[in-house]
């Protein structure tokens, strides 16, 4: 071939490229919504299947298939990684982004390898990195106050986890090639506990999880999925903690995620044992 065709070859390619990203961005790929059923009526629990076996997909609908062109094909996830202590042995030892030379402590995450619930979040601060646990500074009580004093659940009951294991300097926003590095342990971690219900806590576990840049205000209120399991976007709690007035918003997703477990919810009608 000579060097003319070669070079339009080329030239239609990167357009298609361009193309793919637009239809990407415009329609929120990966990101769909699923209907409103209970909990209770969702196939579950079980041994957690391995990482690496066959999983279900979600079929791209067939009158859609730009759609099914553009959705993310998740990274695998690499072998050896199916226990929870596994994954935090690979994460304490991890080298494959710049932050392992900045860390004091990496943060794997921490909870009931059976919680029904996993809570998503962005990534270590100052306080995670010394202590080594996720959401243990200011943030992290406010979290903690949401699952006790507002869910009524216990902390070791659920899962916390977040997308980076170890911080950013200076609390920064994580950057796209610490993401990708790191977003196979969270991906384990999800296929060993395997939670009924997901709660991304702000826009970096949102768009990690959900491959979307779609604001967090946007994302936030409703069910949206990550492989067939429910998951609800909600704001950070480092967010609320700059924005009271939006706590109250925050409480009425974490009320779906209740319902959604079947779970009572504080101040529904019902709620303390009705039918
Ligand atoms: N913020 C996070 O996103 N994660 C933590 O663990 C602590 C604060
Ligand atoms: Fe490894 Fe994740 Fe830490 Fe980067 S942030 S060094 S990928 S564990």
């Amino acid at each position: 071939v000579s060097a003319g065709p070669r070079r339009e070859l080329a030239g239609i390619a990167r357009e298609a490229r361009r193309l793919l990203e637009t239809v990407r961005e415009s329609r929120w790929s990966g990101v769909e919504a699923l209907p409103e059923t209970p909990a209770a009526a969702a196939p579950r629990r079980g041994a957690a299947p391995r990482p690496g076996a066959a999983r279900p997909r979600h079929p791209a609908p067939p009158e859609a298939p730009e759609q099914a062109a553009a959705a993310r094909v998740p990274e695998p996830i690499p072998p050896g990684l199916d226990t929870l202590e596994a994954v935090a042995a690979a994460v304490a030892s991890c080298t494959k982004c710049p932050l392992h030379a900045t860390r004091t402590k990496t943060v794997p995450g921490e909870g009931s390898p059976t919680a029904r619930l996993m809570f998503v979040g962005e990534a270590p601060g100052a306080d995670e990195d010394e202590q080594g646990r996720p959401f243990v500074g200011r943030a992290g009580q406010l979290l903690t106050d949401m699952i006790v004093k507002g869910m009524g659940l216990a902390r070791e009951e659920v899962f916390i986890a977040n997308v980076l294991k170890c911080r950013p300097p200076g609390n920064r926003d994580p950057l796209p090639n610490e993401v990708a590095a790191c977003l196979p342990y969270l991906r384990a971690q999800l296929a060993i506990v395997r939670p009924e219900v997901l709660c991304a806590l702000g826009r970096h576990a949102a768009h990690a999880l959900l491959d979307t840049k779609a604001p967090i205000g946007r994302l936030r209120g409703r069910f949206l999925q990550y492989e067939g399991i429910p998951l609800m976007p909600t704001f950070h709690p480092s967010y609320l903690l700059r924005t009271p007035g939006d706590k109250k918003i925050a409480w009425e997703d974490l009320k779906l995620v209740l319902a959604r477990l079947g779970l009572p919810v504080p101040g529904a009608r019902g709620a303390g044992g009705g039918a």
